[in-house]
């Protein structure tokens, strides 16, 4: 199928004079307007299942800056709520979930079927946007990769070297793989409807995988990454799938091809040259600016800018952050971003 929209393009494999542009975290605190809707909502969660807001938010970026793609406005850890775990957000600080440690605590999850009821406005979010985005601006859905799930599953919170995890995985190899399996089984539900409802590419969030080595890394972020993608390509074939590992360094070459992902998304970790030379000779990538060029702007952020377009000129490439926009961040910066990516090439 031919495609028009200059995402898509750059999916299929496509090299555009000038890269497609969008941003992680682009509906987010950075922006007065999502923070006043946000505080329309009462909180982060409520905003997430009020489909009306939802799709307000997912707006306000594409209206400023006229990204090429809008990603859904929702959160990795709505899918294990679904299931049946617990979740709050502590302000300040971050996610809270009751945890998973054992195996009775596993027996008490729901099962990969159940999560439609509690997500349905999700997908109502999807079908909203489908039908309000501008002609040339892609939808993205997404889901958090099993691996960065569970992390947040079994610790109940974010954790800088996710050690809760990596010891269920060494205590209890039986609950933690059974866990890793229904977390698969439940994302392929879950990004299957959000795709049904309009998504037209999806995307794997996995950004603790760089905490997992050798044959873990194959095992707990490659492998279920590959089944997520195996399931979805039977039957949506024509949708697109990112995959971000994040931090995944070596790791990052040949992970496209083992997966078959359309395209991998870079952290800030690794540079453009070393991109261009080990993972965009097997298709479209797509990064890598480090957010912090959006707080502190200037020459800096214009000469990386140009630096990564002009590197990864020569094969497929969606420009991106090589992790979330953060709070801090002056909107004024994203233009300065944006008018240097069209401007350099
Ligand atoms: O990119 C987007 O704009 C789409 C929406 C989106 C959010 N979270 C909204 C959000 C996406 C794709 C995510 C993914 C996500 N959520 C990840 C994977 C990507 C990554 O950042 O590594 C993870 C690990 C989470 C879990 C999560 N959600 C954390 C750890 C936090 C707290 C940290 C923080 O930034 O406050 C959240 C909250 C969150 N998710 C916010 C947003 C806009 C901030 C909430 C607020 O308004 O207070």
């Amino acid at each position: 199928m031919k495609q028009s929209k200059p995402i898509l393009r750059a999916l299929a494999g496509e090299t555009l004079p000038t890269p497609p542009i969008w941003m992680m975290r682009q509906a987010g605190r950075y922006l007065p307007e999502y923070r006043a809707t946000r505080a329309e909502a009462g909180d982060f969660l409520s905003l997430c299942y009020n489909s009306d807001l939802a799709t307000e938010v997912t707006l306000q970026p594409i209206r400023r800056y006229s990204f090429d793609a809008s990603i859904l406005f929702a959160d990795i850890l709505l899918l294990p709520q679904a299931l049946g775990v617990n979740l709050w957000f502590v302000t300040g600080e971050g996610p809270r979930l009751s945890t998973i440690t054992d195996a009775a605590g596993f027996a008490k999850l729901k099962g990969k079927d159940d999560i439609h009821e509690h997500l349905a406005p999700i997908y109502q979010t999807v079908r909203n946007l489908a039908q309000s985005l501008p002609g040339q601006t892609t939808l993205i859905g997404f889901a958090g990769a099993p691996w960065t799930v569970a992390t947040y599953m079994i610790a109940g919170r974010g954790t800088p070297d996710q050690a809760p995890a990596h010891l269920l995985k060494s205590e209890d190899l039986p609950v933690f793989e059974a866990l890793i399996d229904l977390i698969t089984e439940a994302t392929i539900e879950y990004l299957s409807q959000q795709i049904l409802a309009g998504a037209e590419v999806v995307k794997l969030f996995d950004s603790w995988a760089g905490s997992l080595r050798n044959n873990d890394f194959q095992k707990y972020a490659l492998a279920p990454t590959k089944r997520i993608i195996s399931a979805l390509k039977l039957r949506h074939p024509d949708t697109p799938i990112i995959a971000f590992p994040r931090e995944a360094g070596d790791k990052y070459i040949g992970f496209a091809k083992a997966t078959g992902a359309d395209c991998v998304a870079i952290d800030n970790s690794v540079s453009a040259e070393w991109t261009a030379q080990n993972v965009q000779v097997d298709g479209c990538v797509q990064g890598n600016l480090a957010s912090r060029h959006m707080v502190t702007g200037g020459q800096a952020l214009i000469d990386e800018t140009t630096e990564i377009v002009k590197t990864l000129a020569n094969g497929p490439h969606i420009f991106n952050l090589g992790h979330g926009i953060t709070p801090d961040a002056d909107p004024e910066n994203v233009q300065l971003m944006i008018d240097t990516v069209r401007s350099c090439t």
